[in-house]
């Protein structure tokens, strides 16, 4: 098959590079220039594909980055996967707009337009349809077809990849829907079929919003333990041997990357503007998660005061990783970068640790200082793999570990 992928970032690339190792030819369309360069060069920027895969795509000559719009033409499938972010906290659907307005001026008859990226429920129907409708004079369902297939890609997850997650896959019409299957059995081990596109975008958003949920709920047993003096983590542990009916999370400094801080709110609201609905408990979790940044620099400012009779402001303090989870450089919606911006605001002089970040601006080392006595405290915020923790425990004056992963020492508070 001759495909698009719309967007060559976290999920477009591995996509594009799944779809050329089953034998398709792949145009990767990415309009930011550099970018585009990057790919062309084998240069990857997404840490699940080793530019050792990127060069043997190119070299199969079935790869073609481009940012070049005259490049889309004869195309059986394109895939959409471009950002779904919040503009001023609402839902910007722009770049989806954008990327679908693209297509429709090039959209071969009998073409398969399916969209990817997280939304919420309606997108595909109210948004996607009408525009290659209205710029074909063409009807879905009979002249083209539409479909959306929700990403599930969890970078650095080596685990669950991308050929070996289940795919749920919905059309527009059983034609869509069968289209859109022939091609994700091609490059991926599972496919689910749903029975309409709401329900399948509906799936998507409501699976980060159950996990943005149940951290929430950590986060505010956590607060909890605190006051009644009980280690949450302790707690957790005794909780999780619970065989059935019980799933593990954690506290944490929040919550960050594209999905969790985002997705919840396509899905709240759309419910409020488009159908006057509140849905109070994932509306109340996105408070206690936005809070809890708040919360670790009040829990620093408290014990620096209380231990160390030192007052936040003046104080020199070590922040570990700035990243959203451990393993990645995304530091989109970071927690951890709020953070630091939070204590640094307050008068602390802040250093940063972040070694995933190739180019280190709001940070000042790539690894962790020898000389760590220079700090009233270090805050853990993101444990990557190649943090010495053991270090940290033997040679800083005061640690507090948001993740739960240090030693336990009378030195080491978590949260
Ligand atoms: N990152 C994840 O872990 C993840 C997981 C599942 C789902 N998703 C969803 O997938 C979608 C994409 O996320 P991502 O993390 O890959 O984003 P990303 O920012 O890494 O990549 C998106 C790419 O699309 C490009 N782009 C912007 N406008 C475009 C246009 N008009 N046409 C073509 N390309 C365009 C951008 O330049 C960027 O390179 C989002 O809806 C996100 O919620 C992300």
């Amino acid at each position: 098959m001759n495909v698009i992928v719309m967007g060559q970032g976290y999920v477009g690339l591995p996509l594009a590079m799944a779809a050329v190792d089953a034998g398709h030819h792949v145009i990767g369309f990415e309009p930011d220039p550099h970018r585009s360069a990057s790919l062309r060069d084998g240069r990857s920027y997404v840490e699940d594909i080793p530019g050792k895969q990127l060069h043997a795509a190119l070299a199969s000559g079935r790869y073609q980055p481009t940012d070049d719009r005259t490049l889309i033409g004869d195309f059986d499938v394109a895939a959409i996967t471009v950002p779904t972010p919040l503009r001023d906290r609402q839902p910007d659907l722009s770049y989806v707009r954008n990327a679908v307005e693209t297509l429709a001026d090039h959209l071969p008859a009998g073409a398969t337009v399916i969209l990817e990226s997280t939304t919420h429920p309606g997108t595909t129907r109210e948004l996607v349809v009408p525009i290659l409708e209205e710029a074909t004079g063409w009807r879905a369902g009979e002249d083209f077809h539409v479909a959306f297939s929700p990403e599930r890609i969890d970078p650095g997850n080596e685990r669950w990849t991308f050929e070996n997650t289940p795919k749920i896959v919905a059309g527009l019409t059983t034609r869509c829907q069968v289209r859109a299957l022939e091609f994700y059995a091609s490059i991926t081990q599972h496919v689910v079929s749903a029975d309409s596109l709401e329900a399948a975008e509906l799936a998507k958003v409501f699976e980060n919003t159950y996990r943005h949920v149940n951290i929430a709920l950590v986060n505010e047993l956590g607060r909890l333990a605190h006051v009644l003096g009980v280690d949450v983590w302790h707690t957790l542990e005794l909780a999780a041997t619970k065989p059935f009916g019980f799933t593990k999370f954690t506290p944490g400094p929040g919550v960050g990357g594209h999905c969790l801080p985002v997705d919840p709110v396509y899905l709240t609201h759309h419910a409020r503007t488009q159908h006057g609905h509140a849905v109070r408990l994932v509306e109340l979790a996105q408070d206690v998660n936005d809070g809890q940044p708040d919360y670790v620099v009040s829990r620093l400012q408290d014990t620096l005061n209380s231990r160390f009779q030192r007052s936040l402001s003046g104080a020199r303090i070590l922040a570990l990783g700035l990243a959203y989870k451990p393993g990645t450089a995304d530091v989109r919606e970071s927690p951890a970068v709020a953070v630091t911006e939070m204590l640094a605001a307050k008068g602390a002089s802040v250093d940063a640790v972040e070694p995933h970040l190739a180019q280190v601006t709001a940070c000042d080392f790539r690894a962790i200082p020898r000389d760590l006595g220079i700090y009233d405290a270090v805050v853990l915020l993101t444990p990557h793999d190649d943090f010495d923790l053991q270090h940290v425990a033997d040679h800083a004056r005061y640690v507090l570990d948001t993740r739960g992963v240090m030693p336990a020492a009378p030195h080491i508070e978590r949260l």
